[in-house]
C-alpha cells in the first residue's frame, strides 16, 4: 500500500507488473492524485504518476509540461549527458521529442500528407493482407497470433505508406527486433552498435534515393517542400521516418494482439462481434480503452513548478501519465472494468491528447477494423493455447504489449 504519496517498492516496468496492472492502479488512482516512484532512481528525483482521467489529460495537454528537458531547466541544471554516436540522434529526433515551435513545423509537414483519404486508399490492401496472413498461419493447427499476425500486418503496412521496397521488409524487421531487444535487455547492447548501423544507413540512403527520384510513397511526399517553399532538412526527414516506422508498428501490433486476447477472455463479446461486424467501430475503440497499447504516455518536464490537486510538482519534474489508468477512472467511465464492445460514450486517452495527439490514429483504427472482423469471420472458434495467466508481456514503462499469443482452432 503507496503511503505519503511514495512508491518505494513497486516495479512497474517490470514485465510481472505489466501481467495486471489495473487493480494497482485503481489504488493509487482513488487514494490520492499524484504519486512519486522513486524504484531504480534517487530519492530525490523522483518520477511523478499521474492516474485520473481529468489529471491525465489536463497534464497531456498543459503547456507547462514540455518534452524537451532543456526548455524545463537552464543549462547548468541540466544532467550530464553521457556521449552518444551522432546517428544515435536519429532515434530521438523527432516531433515526439519536441515541443513548440519545431514541433509544429514537423507536425505541419506530415498533417498534410498523411491524410485520412490517404490511409482510406490502403482498405482493400490491408484487408487482402489479413487474408492471406491467415491462409498461411492456418496450416498449422497451433500458431503464435502475434508472429503470424498481429505483427506482420502493421508492419507491411506502415512499410508499404512510407514506400520501402518489398525485398527490404525482412531486414527492416531484423533490425527493429533488435532495436527492441537491445531497448529490453541491457546484455544485448553490444549488437545494438552494428544493429544501428546498419539501419541508420539504410534509411539515410533511402532518403536520398527518394528526394532525387520521388516515388508515390510518404516518404518522397515528406522530401517535397511544402507551399511556403520550407522542406525538411535530410536529419528531419530521416528522424521523421523512424519515427514513423516504430510508432506505427509496436502500438498496432499490441492493438491486435491485446484486443484478441480482450476478444477471447470474453466469448460473449466476441460472439456479438462475430454475428454483428458493424460493431468493430465501437468494439475497437473499447479494446483501446481497456488494454490500452500505450499504457503511459512518454516523458514531460515541469517547465516550471505545477501543483496537482494541492500536491506541487519542482521545476523540471519528471512525469508520466498513466492512460491505462486514466481509461479506467470510474469517474469518467461507467462499469470501467467491463468490456463492453457497445459502449457508447467512450472518451478514452489512448491516442493521447493535446499538440501531441497521435498522428496514426486513422491507419490504426483501419488496421483493428479489418484485424478484427477478419479474424472472427475465418476463424469463429479460435481459442487460446495456453492457459491465460502463463502469458508473457513485455517489460517497460510506455509500452504494454504481449510477447507471444499462442492460439489454436
Ligand atoms: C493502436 C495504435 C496506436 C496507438 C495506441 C498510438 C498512441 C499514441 C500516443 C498515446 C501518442 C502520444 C504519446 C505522448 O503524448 O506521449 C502517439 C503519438 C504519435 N503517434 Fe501514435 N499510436 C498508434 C498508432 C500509430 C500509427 C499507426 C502511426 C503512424 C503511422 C502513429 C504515429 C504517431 C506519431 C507520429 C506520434 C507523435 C505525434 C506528435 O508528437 O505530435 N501512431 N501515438
Amino acid at each position: 500500500m503507496p503511503a505519503n504519496n511514495l512508491i518505494p517498492s513497486m516495479d512497474m516496468a517490470s514485465a510481472a507488473f505489466k501481467a495486471n496492472p489495473f487493480p494497482f492502479y485503481a489504488q493509487l488512482r482513488a487514494e490520492a492524485p499524484v504519486y512519486r516512484l522513486t524504484v531504480n532512481r534517487p530519492a530525490d528525483n523522483p518520477l511523478w504518476i499521474i492516474t485520473r482521467y481529468g489529471d491525465v489529460a489536463a497534464v497531456l495537454k498543459d503547456e507547462r509540461f514540455v518534452k524537451d528537458l532543456k526548455h524545463a531547466l537552464p543549462p547548468d541544471q541540466l544532467p550530464k549527458s553521457s556521449w552518444r554516436p551522432a546517428f544515435f540522434h536519429l532515434l530521438d529526433n523527432n516531433m515526439l521529442a519536441m515541443d513548440a515551435p519545431e514541433h509544429t513545423r514537423l507536425r505541419g509537414f506530415i498533417h498534410k500528407i498523411f491524410t485520412t483519404a490517404r490511409v482510406e486508399q490502403m482498405r482493400l490492401k490491408v484487408e487482402q493482407l489479413a487474408g492471406e496472413l491467415l491462409d498461411t498461419a492456418t496450416k498449422n493447427r497451433h500458431f503464435d497470433l502475434i508472429e503470424h499476425y498481429a505483427l506482420p500486418i502493421p508492419l507491411i503496412t506502415i512499410n508499404e505508406v512510407l514506400g520501402i521496397p518489398r525485398e527490404d521488409y525482412a531486414k527492416i524487421y531484423r533490425w527493429k527486433k533488435g532495436l527492441m531487444a537491445a531497448a529490453a535487455h541491457p546484455l544485448h547492447r553490444v549488437g545494438r552498435f552494428a544493429n544501428f548501423l546498419g539501419f541508420a544507413g539504410y534509411i539515410r540512403k533511402l532518403c536520398h534515393m527518394r528526394r532525387v527520384d520521388p516515388r508515390n510513397d510518404l516518404i518522397s511526399a515528406l522530401a517535397l517542400p511544402d507551399e511556403n517553399g520550407d522542406r525538411l532538412s535530410d536529419a528531419e526527414l530521416e528522424g521523421m521516418v523512424v519515427l514513423l516506422l516504430v510508432a506505427g508498428h509496436e502500438t498496432a501490433v499490441s492493438l491486435i494482439s491485446s484486443g484478441t486476447l480482450a476478444l477471447l477472455e470474453h466469448p460473449d463479446q466476441s460472439a456479438l462481434l462475430r454475428h454483428n461486424p458493424m460493431l468493430v467501430k465501437s468494439a475497437t475503440e473499447e479494446i483501446l480503452r481497456y488494454y490500452p497499447p500505450i499504457e503511459t504516455a512518454t516523458d514531460r518536464y515541469a517547465r516550471e513548478a505545477v501543483t496537482i490537486e494541492g500536491v506541487t510538482i519542482p521545476r523540471g519534474g519528471q512525469v508520466r501519465a498513466v492512460i491505462a489508468a486514466a481509461n479506467r477512472d470510474p469517474s469518467q467511465f461507467e462499469n470501467p472494468e467491463t468490456f463492453s464492445i457497445t459502449r457508447e460514450t467512450n472518451k478514452h486517452l489512448s491516442f493521447g491528447q493535446g499538440i501531441h495527439y497521435c498522428m496514426g490514429t486513422p491507419l490504426a483504427r483501419l488496421e483493428g477494423h479489418v484485424a478484427f472482423n477478419t479474424l472472427l469471420a475465418r476463424l469463429p472458434d479460435l481459442r487460446l493455447d495456453v492457459p491465460v495467466e502463463s502469458l508473457r508481456w513485455r517489460s517497460g514503462l510506455t509500452f504494454r504489449r504481449l510477447e507471444t499469443l499462442p492460439v489454436t482452432f
